[in-house]
């Protein structure tokens, strides 16, 4: 079986070949930046498709769903290490199929394990902490999870399929809430927050609602590192270093960027009576073993906000509504 290892002793990076699916996302994204910074070889995949994705370059349309078209790309590529970031990736957007997205979040993530383990490729799998209620945090990789939510239950029925199809050199990683600057301006805390203002809401967040955030570039890095660590297979938790309420994140977000905190309203998760049980109080992760194995260290959530970007189609909204636009300098890159 071929390992990463293997390779690097032998080229040290051209001729390892990484296939990233969901890279148009979030996450996706930042693992291909990361991997392409670390000089292997990047192919990244999404499900519509991206012509030209910033610091990463044209991104190939693939479904997950048509399995034969995904059995023959992985086939032809023959990747050393497949990462999937891909899923419908939020509650509500399950709920509205659940059907559609157990096939993307399920069943797909089972038939990359079986490809990987024919190609003989290293398997990381992303998770998720909402396998877990939030009755009994923090939780180990080991403790016994109970999903409150149709997403939770279908990111743990795949948690168990992917490790059974490919037995070992995989890696399941669950994860926590992340910052970031996704490539569409649209999937991350901040993004969410400032597209809500903009619409003239004032969004509620939990000041009884417990999370342990992480930024995508940290869990990048993570995932790289795990491409390159064959010894280190199975479960593993990942989060950031500190644990907050979604509120005090809010009003966090809010000081980076110079925005009164009245943009923000606080609630209590008892104000969301019908929907209450389905939305854990408290996910917080312990982090070792993998801690202690890696040499990237959780990021705290101040490293996190100051990466974040004002998406460019809010900017103007930015520069007049913010009380102090002077927390946020817009970076234009160099070409
Ligand atoms: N974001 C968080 O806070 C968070 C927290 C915990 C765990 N996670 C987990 O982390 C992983 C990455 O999440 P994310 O937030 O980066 O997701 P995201 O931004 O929503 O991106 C989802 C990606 O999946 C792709 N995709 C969806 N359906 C597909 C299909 N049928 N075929 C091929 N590709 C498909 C999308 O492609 P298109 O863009 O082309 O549609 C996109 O690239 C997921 O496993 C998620 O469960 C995320």
């Amino acid at each position: 079986m071929y390992r990463l290892e293997d390779g690097l002793e032998h080229d040290k990076f051209a001729n390892v070949k990484i296939a990233i699916l969901g890279a148009s996302g979030l996450l996706g994204s930042a693992v291909c930046r990361t991997v392409l910074r670390r000089k292997y070889k990047v192919h990244p995949f999404s499900f519509s498709g991206v012509e030209n994705l910033p610091e990463v370059g044209p991104v190939r349309s693939l479904d997950l769903l048509e399995g034969e078209d995904l059995t023959r790309a992985l086939f032809d590529l023959w990747p050393e290490v497949i990462v999937n970031c891909a899923a419908v990736s939020s509650p509500d957007t399950v709920d509205e199929d659940p059907v559609h997205a157990r096939r993307v979040n399920v069943d797909a993530a089972e038939k990359l394990g079986q490809i990987a383990s024919h190609l003989g490729a290293r398997y990381l799998h992303v998770s998720t902490d909402l396998v877990f209620d939030g009755t009994a945090s923090p939780y180990r990789s080991t403790d016994v999870p109970a999903p409150v939510n149709e997403y939770g239950r279908q990111k743990l029925d795949a948690e168990s399929l992917v490790l059974q199809a490919c037995e070992d050199n995989v890696v399941v990683l669950r994860i926590t809430l992340l910052n970031g600057n996704s490539p569409t301006g649209q999937r991350s805390q901040h993004e969410k927050l400032l597209r809500a203002m903009v619409a003239g809401q004032t969004p509620t967040l939990f000041e009884d609602e417990f999370r342990q955030p992480s930024s995508a570039d940290n869990v990048a890095e993570v995932l790289v590192e795990l491409c390159e660590r064959p010894q280190l297979n199975g479960l593993f938790h990942w989060a950031g270093a500190e644990r907050l309420s979604r509120y005090e994140l809010g009003l966090r977000i809010c000081a980076r960027f110079g925005l009164s905190p009245d943009c923000l309203t606080k609630g209590k998760r008892s104000d969301l009576a019908g929907k209450l049980g389905e939305r854990p109080g408290d996910l917080a992760f312990v982090l070792e073993p993998l801690v202690g194995k890696l040499k990237t260290r959780p990021s705290d959530v101040s490293s996190q906000l100051e990466e974040l970007r004002v998406p460019d189609d809010l900017y103007d909204w930015y520069r007049s509504h913010a009380e102090d636009p002077s927390r946020y300098i817009r970076r234009f890159k160099i070409s």
